[in-house]
């Protein structure tokens, strides 16, 4: 659809996205199920990481291998549903930072309005994968990457679960260089912003906020 889309495609990831679905799927396993994903999406969205070498020594010789360039990572969650892909990712790697980015509806503009924001300072130095399970209007991720990119952030990237060709679209068009990584892209938009088929209230099913 757009260049700056990937969908992963990989078994696992739709075997277990085909269980997120299901309305019977407990919270438990709905928690569980979504850090596995985002560790094997996270693997997509880190694979342009820069490799050098290093010279070690194994128990028979010693030789060069690749070892990771300094190219630091900041995971940043969106919020409340966001949370829920930051361990996966940090199964990852252990080492990279965490920002958090609140935002809500003003329901008088209807505007995305931002009410919590924290990121480590030196953002411009680190690789930005801002993460949210769900790509539906894209009115909080517009936001969000907006206040990251006016925070210094240059190399960014969007990993979410499930997207909305319609989020994808205004998603880009708003910010055209940063890549979108996700497990699905999904028919549509219901009339209240939810996607459809979707998997329902990402927040509310991580947390178990409503029956
Ligand atoms: N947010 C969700 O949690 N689910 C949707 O379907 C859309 C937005």
């Amino acid at each position: 659809m757009s260049l700056g889309l990937t969908i992963v495609d990989h078994p696992l990831i739709q075997h277990k996205l085909t269980i997120l679905r299901s309305k019977d799927t407990p919270t438990a396993k709905f928690r569980q199920l979504l850090r596995e994903i985002s560790f094997i999406l996270g693997c997509e969205a880190t694979k342009d990481l820069t490799l050098g070498s290093i010279e070690i020594e194994t128990p028979l010789e010693t030789g060069s291998f690749p070892y990771l360039e300094g190219k630091k990572l900041c995971f940043v969650s969106i919020l409340r549903a966001g949370n829920g892909l930051i361990d996966g990712l940090l199964d990852l790697v252990p080492s990279a930072r965490v920002g958090h980015i609140g935002m809500r509806r003003n329901h008088e503009t209807l505007e995305a309005e931002q009410y919590y924001y924290k990121t480590p300072d030196d953002l411009g130095a680190r690789q930005v994968i801002m993460v949210d399970p769900m790509l539906a209007t894209a009115n909080t991720s517009i936001a969000a990457a907006t206040a990251l990119k006016n925070d210094g952030a240059q190399q960014l990237k969007f990993m979410c679960l499930v997207a909305a060709p319609e989020g994808v679209e205004a998603f880009h068009s708003a910010h055209p260089d940063v890549p979108v990584i996700t497990a699905a892209l999904d028919r549509q938009l219901n009339d209240v912003g939810y996607i459809l088929p979707g998997l329902g209230d990402a927040g509310d099913r991580l947390y178990g906020t409503k029956d």
